[in-house]
């Protein structure tokens, strides 16, 4: 057999087309690697498995500038960490709609119980919660004992992590949060409060918004006994043998940006200068997170995905779409030539839209404000994605980006959603079939 270097072939069209980068990585492909440090757990290097020497100096340097007491360096992203967190929680959980597949998943693996806050009424990458909402969840719900926020939500909305965090001591309930967008929140007062001096225990994925490679991510804690239990089943899920070339991304990122705080002053007049050139052109939703850009699609009387189609083709990427939203993730790496191109892009494509469409309306079904998702749904089975219709859902399922599932496991598969996910990349499809209650 010919073999090709399919992979390569692929990235190094994108990387020689010089794309407008407004996707995660934070890097924005400007990172420079140097295979020598590509090494494996030697006398002097340390250890991840078994933190000693360097690893630990850099995973406590890391907790400190987060205001954390512990650090764990992640190279499977904020997924294994959500893990860890999860396999830990107390009693059962308090979380959100929109809360990330591996938050989820791991309440399969670990067989867990979770009260599913309903924040996602308007889009599927939900509103963020307020203390009024978790403080009526636990008082009808009594077996809450683990409050798992996401915050920021992939739209840069944050929750009063402040508020949040004194109501969860008061209630005695443990605080978790999933704040994979949120890693950079520490270096500029510009940005909204960092949750990381606030939880039990949280997650920031290092890779998303500062400067280092694709799946890099901290574990923080300042509860020493769940930060040493959910280290533990991360230990466990993760590779014996970590990068060497993350783990010194993480932290050359982390320094970097702890440096380098003007980097954020920098690009938040970039946007704030772009924002007003398009003030007549286009609406931006507005968020918490300057670097989190968001296009409401409605305003251009387009969908989220006829935008970000029309943007790639003037060859700028976006990181993921909803029906009337389209999200860029902006990092520090990104330049002026950028806004100017994107400023461009924006201004052709306004042009050319058809202001009397009519756009589809979106409506997400209405399932109550709180659910219940546990692991105690019986037998099941595997059966084709197009017939499961009407079948009761025994997974959690949805499409990549964002994996937010669409439909939960307990909820009745509807033709709606099947529609929504048909041609799109899933998450927890097996070979095109759905798992399924007897
Ligand atoms: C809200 C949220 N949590 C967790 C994750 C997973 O993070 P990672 O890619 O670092 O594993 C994502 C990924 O996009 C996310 O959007």
């Amino acid at each position: 057999m010919f073999m090709k270097k399919l992979l390569e072939i692929m990235l190094s069209y994108y990387a020689q087309s010089n794309p407008v980068r407004l996707h995660m990585p934070g890097n924005k492909g400007k990172l420079t690697l140097d295979g020598r440090f590509d090494i494996t757990e030697l006398p002097c290097s340390g250890n991840l498995l078994y933190p000693n020497t360097c690893i630990e100096s850099a995973q406590q340097q890391t907790a400190t500038v987060y205001g954390s007491k512990r650090c764990r360096y992640l190279v499977n992203g904020s997924t294994i960490g959500i893990m860890g967190m999860v396999a830990v929680a107390v009693g059962d959980i308090l979380m959100q709609r929109n809360s990330h597949i591996s938050a989820y998943n791991a309440l399969r693996l670990f067989d867990k119980r979770a009260y599913v806050l309903n924040n996602i009424q308007q889009s599927l990458l939900g509103k963020a919660i307020t203390v009024e909402q978790i403080d009526k969840a636990v008082r009808a719900n009594p077996s809450i004992g683990t409050v798992l926020l996401t915050s920021p939500n992939y739209m840069g909305d944050c929750c009063d992590i402040v508020a949040i965090s004194k109501y969860c001591k008061q209630a005695n309930l443990v605080l978790m949060c999933d704040s994979a967008h949120g890693g950079h929140h520490m270096f500029s007062p510009l940005l909204p409060e960092s949750v990381t001096p606030y939880c039990d225990l949280c997650v920031v994925s290092v890779h998303k918004d500062l400067t280092s490679l694709t799946q890099t991510a901290l574990m923080l804690g300042n509860n020493d006994r769940l930060f040493d239990l959910a280290n533990y089943t991360v230990g466990r899920l993760t590779s014996t043998s970590p990068n060497y070339i993350m783990l010194s991304s993480i932290e050359r990122a982390v320094v970097d940006a702890y440096e380098r705080p003007d980097g954020y002053t920098q690009l938040s007049q970039s946007v704030s200068r772009l924002k007003s050139r398009l003030e007549n052109v286009v609406r931006f939703k507005p968020n918490d997170d300057f670097t989190r850009l968001v296009i409401d699609t409605t305003s251009l009387n387009m969908t989220g995905e006829a935008v970000y189609m029309e943007l790639e083709k003037r060859n700028i990427f976006c990181d993921v779409f909803s029906p009337h939203y389209v999200i860029m993730l902006l990092s520090v790496n990104n330049t002026e030539q950028d806004f100017i191109a994107l400023e461009s892009a924006i201004r052709d494509i306004e042009s050319k839209c058809d202001h009397d469409a009519i756009l589809p309306i979106i409506t997400l079904p209405h399932v109550g404000d709180i659910e219940v998702v546990d692991n105690l749904l019986g037998e099941t089975e595997l059966v084709p994605f197009n017939e499961s219709v009407g079948r009761i859902c025994a997974d959690n399922v949805g499409i990549a980006p964002p994996c937010i599932p669409l439909i939960l496991a307990g909820q009745v598969i509807t033709q709606h959603r099947l529609d929504e996910m048909k041609g799109k990349p899933t998450v927890n499809l097996v070979n095109g079939a759905i798992e399924v209650v007897k």
